[in-house]
């Protein structure tokens, strides 16, 4: 019989690191250091945690989405039971924007500044970099129209790339003006491209249709060519919006961000209003986004409210950030250590070593032995597999005289240590 594998743009993450489809996947430490540093940096903006479910109401995010966008049309794992349509959620801004409407948390008063760490889910072409199950962390700041907000988000990312020591990075920012801007934008660049369209690859001039803007992310040089004498977005933006847009800029120049204006920028999903960024890693090839954002303003009303909230987010892939550490060499966790490794030897030893060990425990330090009744040679290679600082040996001689034999792995010395003794011996 055939053994099961993990879907194809699934992978496990283990404790050690492996390879899958020609990515590496860092180990399980690894993972929980970067949220760690999520969750530290985001308490030092005020962040709270929210969790909201994988499964979603499939409206929710085509509503929220936009229609036609990519990801509503092919990128969705969706599937119904009975009348209810679900999604698995491909990202997680309309999620917190219904769960801020469905709790009514704007009586909570002020801004709400949720932060959030899961999975997400996208039917798209595995590849390097891309996966159909993949993970997010990600801010949405909902509430505030002030462009500190928008700054703030970015801030908060770069604090997070700068103490996980990612040096290599771009930020790419734009504005996307007002509800009105994009509208006529759109128009214009429609009305640019139609002629062109025979020069079009398939995907664009099916995008000319469906979400025109989505031609400006073109990687197709041709098409590039075309574009530089498209209409600009720049030129369509309200005044307000372009205030807005300078006061970003200012509030990230004031806190040491370099960042490079790219009037292409739109943004794959389509809910975005003025500021619109991503981060970049130049070592990461075709998929070299690291993260993404924006501001929302015009989502809350797609989503069923009545008035609009302002909101801004950013969301980052957690593998796409893992892949950028291990390319730039960054020092990752070392895998912990075993303080005191239990090698017992005959069974009165380990049957005792199992009492023993728990007191151990008790006493505040991390301990292990073998589960087999293997050689003291095989239970010796375990430990030193587990990295043990110490280890405890333990025959019918030791069992009589009340001790064990304390060996220090570092520097080979061993001698008798009462049990009641080991943990001061271990932490001196
Ligand atoms: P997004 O650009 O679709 O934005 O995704 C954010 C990040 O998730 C990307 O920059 C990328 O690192 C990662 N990502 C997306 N798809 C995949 C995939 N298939 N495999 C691996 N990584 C992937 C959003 O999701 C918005 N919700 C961001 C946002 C928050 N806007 C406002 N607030």
């Amino acid at each position: 019989m055939n053994t099961f594998k993990s879907i194809s743009g699934t992978f496990d993450i283990l404790p050690d690191e492996y390879s899958a489809g020609g990515d590496t996947i860092a180990p399980s430490r690894t993972w929980r250091h970067l949220e760690a540093v999520v969750h530290s940096v985001m308490l030092q903006f005020g962040a709270e945690e929210i969790r909201t479910p994988i499964l979603e109401p499939t409206e929710l995010i085509a509503r929220g989405i936009g229609a036609l966008t990519d990801i509503v049309t092919k990128e969705m794992f969706a599937f119904e039971r009975g009348s209810t349509h679900y999604v698995m959620r491909p990202e997680v801004t309309a999620p917190v924007m219904r769960a801020y409407l469905q709790h009514n948390m704007v009586q909570r008063g002020g801004t709400q500044r949720l932060y959030y760490v899961g999975p997400c889910f996208r039917a798209e072409r595995p590849q390097k970099g891309r996966y159909r199950q993949f993970h997010q962390f990600g801010l949405e700041v909902i509430g505030a129209e002030d462009a500190r907000a928008d700054a703030e988000v970015i801030l908060s990312l770069r604090n997070i790339l700068e103490a996980l020591g990612l040096k290599q990075y771009t930020l790419r920012l734009n504005s996307l003006g007002d509800e009105e801007s994009r509208p006529a934008f759109k128009a214009a660049l429609v009305e640019y491209l139609t002629p062109l369209a025979d020069q079009l690859s398939d995907i664009s001039r099916k995008r000319l249709e469906t979400n025109p803007l989505r031609i400006l992310d073109t990687k197709n040089e041709k098409e590039r060519v075309l574009l530089e004498k498209a209409p600009l977005l720049s030129d369509f933006i309200d005044e307000a919006s372009r205030v807005h847009h300078e006061q970003v800029k200012g509030l990230l120049s004031d806190v040491g961000i370099d960042f490079v204006e790219d009037p292409f920028l739109v943004r794959g999903l389509d809910y975005y209003s003025r500021t619109a960024f991503e981060f970049e890693s130049p070592l990461l090839g075709a998929q070299s986004s690291i993260a993404g954002g924006g501001r929302y303003d015009l989502l809350s009303k797609e989503v069923g409210s009545k008035q609009a909230v302002p909101a801004v987010g950013f969301a980052a892939g957690m593998e796409r950030i893992l892949l950028a550490c291990a390319a730039e060499e960054v020092a990752q966790p070392a895998a912990p250590h075993v303080d005191v490794f239990i090698v017992a030897l005959g069974d009165p030893a380990i049957t005792w070593a199992f009492w023993a060990g728990e007191r151990l425990r008790q006493a505040g330090l991390r301990v292990t032995y073998d589960l087999k009744g293997r050689s003291m040679k095989a239970q010796m290679r375990e430990a030193n597999r587990q990295q043990a600082r110490f280890v405890a040996i333990v025959g019918e001689d030791e069992l009589a005289a009340g001790s064990v034999q304390l060996k220090n792995m570092e520097t080979g010395e061993q001698h008798p240590v009462r049990l009641e003794d080991i943990a001061t011996s271990v932490n001196a």
